[in-house]
């Protein structure tokens, strides 16, 4: 009986051997990639699927974590133990429209994948809408959400738009800073219509005072530039009024937190302000030509554009026997 028992067993060993080392061997290859990547990553992926550190000083980038056993052909960035990353506070003023909430969640998704971003989304409007309330809740993002409604007299074609949102931002990150003013941070204004590529938020976050790089699509150019000699900006490369000061477009430049702080007064204006010369006016207030720190290499690369959503047809949209669901777009 034993022997029996003995020999069963001595049949069976090797099978269940190797079922063990089969399972043992599945569970050690890598889990195919069928999930999405987790919405709060701090890398972005390579052409080559490998994924860099846009962050620095995060929890996965100190010396020796996320790098050991990799020797890849690609150069890895370098671990960089510096004082805190500057936040970036991203203006966004914003006004309803069919096409709000796709552009909003275009922007969301770039927003999402650049460390230590805080958007600050000022509606046009006189109480927060309920679609941008919802929406940023949901956005993953730090955020603020203000809203400033435009004074009817100032909503005529000709008129410069989103100076009250824009101006409302300025406040509120003078309120927020008012008695820790040795933060670093760098402010920069994101219309909801544009493209902005991340490497955008890596050559802003080092922005001393004011920092500049070229736009494209805008001006009735495929881009305008500041035009760069030794490392200074010198003049523009523009369509429109190359004489203002700074003619350069909303999305083309980005100031630090600190001469924000440091020149209180400095805002948008409606009065005395001609059509087109918001940034110019604006950019006069707070700094000169020669202190100008050019961006994206020596302002030769096109990292923002001014897309512009088409205007959406609703021709066929009823007035009547609307649908049975009332669903928000
Ligand atoms: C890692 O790569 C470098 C060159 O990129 C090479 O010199 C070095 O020998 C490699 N180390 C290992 C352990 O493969
Ligand atoms: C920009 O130009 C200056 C002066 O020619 C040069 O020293 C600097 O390295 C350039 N910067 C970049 C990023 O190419
Ligand atoms: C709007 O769309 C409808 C249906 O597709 C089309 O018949 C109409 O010509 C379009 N109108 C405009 C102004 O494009």
């Amino acid at each position: 009986m034993k022997s029996v028992l003995f020999s069963r067993f001595f049949i069976l060993l090797p099978w269940i051997l190797i079922v063990i080392i089969m399972l043992d061997v599945d569970t050690r290859r890598p889990a195919p990639p069928l999930t999405p990547r987790p919405y709060f990553s701090p890398y972005a992926v390579g052409r080559s699927g490998t994924r860099h550190p846009l962050r620095r000083g995060g929890p996965d980038s100190g010396p020796g974590r996320g790098l050991k056993k990799r020797n890849e052909s690609r150069p890895q960035p370098q671990p960089q133990p510096e004082p805190p990353l500057p936040t970036i506070y991203a203006i966004t003023p914003t006004y309803s429209r069919p096409v709000q909430k796709a552009e909003l969640t275009r922007l969301a998704n770039t927003f999402r994948q650049v460390a230590q971003l805080h958007w600050i989304l000022v509606e046009d409007a006189a109480a927060r809408s309920e679609l941008v309330s919802r929406f940023l809740a949901r956005a993953g993002l730090p955020s603020t959400h203000l809203h400033v409604p435009t004074p009817r007299r100032y909503k005529r074609p000709g008129l410069p738009r989103a100076t009250e949102q824009r101006n409302a931002g300025l406040a509120w990150l003078r309120q927020r800073h008012q008695h820790q003013r040795s933060q670093p941070g760098v402010l920069f204004f994101a219309d909801d219509d544009n493209t902005y590529s991340l490497e955008l938020f890596q050559e802003m976050r080092t922005t001393r005072k004011v920092s500049v790089w070229p736009v494209g699509l805008v001006g009735g150019r495929r881009y305008e530039r500041p035009l760069v000699e030794n490392g200074k900006v010198v003049g523009w490369y523009t369509g429109w009024r190359a004489d203002r000061p700074f003619a350069i477009d909303m999305a083309g430049f980005a100031v630090s937190l600190q001469v924000i702080l440091s020149n209180p007064t400095a805002v948008f204006k409606r009065r005395g302000s001609q059509p087109g010369m918001q940034e110019s006016d604006f950019l006069k207030q707070i700094t000169t030509v020669e202190e100008l720190e050019p961006k994206a290499n020596n302002c030769t690369k096109v990292l923002v554009w001014h897309t512009r959503t088409e205007k959406v047809n609703l021709t066929n949209e009823p007035k009547y026997h609307l649908d049975t669901v009332k669903i928000e777009v």
